[in-house]
């Protein structure tokens, strides 16, 4: 297969895509330089992992999960089908994290999958240190070991256990910061998500039948793990300021809300 091929195939999966693909998968699965493969566009690629690359891509395979590892900040994770794809809307809740944190902060990170949120801001910020929970073993195994790779193992606590019922594994601790990016869609709207955001795991999207139960529940319940000063930062969808205020409000905290490059609604600031 050449390069022109290779980009035929590609642009029926992923149209205006297809070159930025073609480009990781020559640096991923041939012993081709991509800038030299450009200007030879007839070359033989010559590979057996390329093909069986692009066959995955064919069968709507994310990608990153193909590639096994992404970039995210400053840093790159290990990812694969147990956990979220680390997106770069997610970069500006660390953005304000590292702004906001005090010095010498001790953080929780709700709902870690990958542990992007939590190992980018201990890297940005190594006077920081963390706890970092997910609710299934191979999406925290995935955490357990970007932390390594990043060298920020020892600055942080990977926990197990079920957001939504099971805080109690926290007494005794107080955190200057909680962060999260929940699950925040609605099963309606994941029906209309592409081929690729359905291969990632369905509970890293579902956040109830009003996407909003995991914001309801921490803001409610774990409150009482924040320090007197202490404040929430989530993620939240384009579409729900108006549900992070409402929540805010019932649980006494007022609520700002920062937007994302794209201009659009994207974190909720939390304090008392
Ligand atoms: C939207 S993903 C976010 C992952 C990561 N924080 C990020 O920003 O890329 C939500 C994560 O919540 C986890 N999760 C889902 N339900 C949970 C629960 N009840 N308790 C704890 N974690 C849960 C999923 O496994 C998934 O890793």
């Amino acid at each position: 297969m050449n390069y022109n091929e290779l980009i035929s195939r590609l642009f029926v999966i992923s149209g205006e895509d297809c070159e930025f693909e073609a480009r990781i998968f020559i640096e991923c699965f041939t012993d081709f330089e991509y800038s030299y493969v450009l200007y030879n566009r007839d070359v033989d690629l010559k590979s057996d992992k390329l093909l069986s690359a692009l066959q995955k891509r064919e069968a709507r395979i994310p990608l990153q999960y193909i590639v096994g590892k992404w970039d995210f900040y400053r840093q790159t994770y290990k990812v694969n089908e147990n956990c979220l794809i680390p997106r770069s809307d997610t970069e500006i809740l660390v953005d304000k994290a590292l702004e906001l944190l005090p010095l010498n902060a001790y953080f929780l990170d709700l709902c870690t999958g990958s542990g992007c949120i939590a190992i980018s801001t201990l890297c940005e910020r190594a006077d920081t240190s963390a706890v970092m929970v997910d609710k299934f073993e191979k999406t925290l195994e995935v955490a357990k070991e970007n932390a390594v790779l990043n060298k920020v193992e020892n600055r942080v606590e990977p926990m197990l256990f079920d957001v939504l019922c099971d805080e109690k594994t926290l007494e005794g601790y107080t955190f200057d910061a909680i962060l999260s990016n929940p699950p925040y869609i609605r099963p309606e709207v994941i029906e209309t998500l592409s081929e690729e955001v359905k291969k990632e795991p369905y509970a890293a999207l579902y956040g109830g039948d009003n996407g909003i139960i995991f914001y309801n529940k921490i803001v409610a319940s774990y409150s009482k793990f924040l320090k007197k000063d202490g404040f929430f930062l989530f993620e939240i969808g384009y579409d729900q300021a108006e549900d992070l205020r409402r929540i805010a409000k019932e649980n006494g905290f007022e609520c700002q809300i920062f937007k994302d490059y794209g201009n659009n609604d994207r974190v909720a600031y939390l304090t008392k």
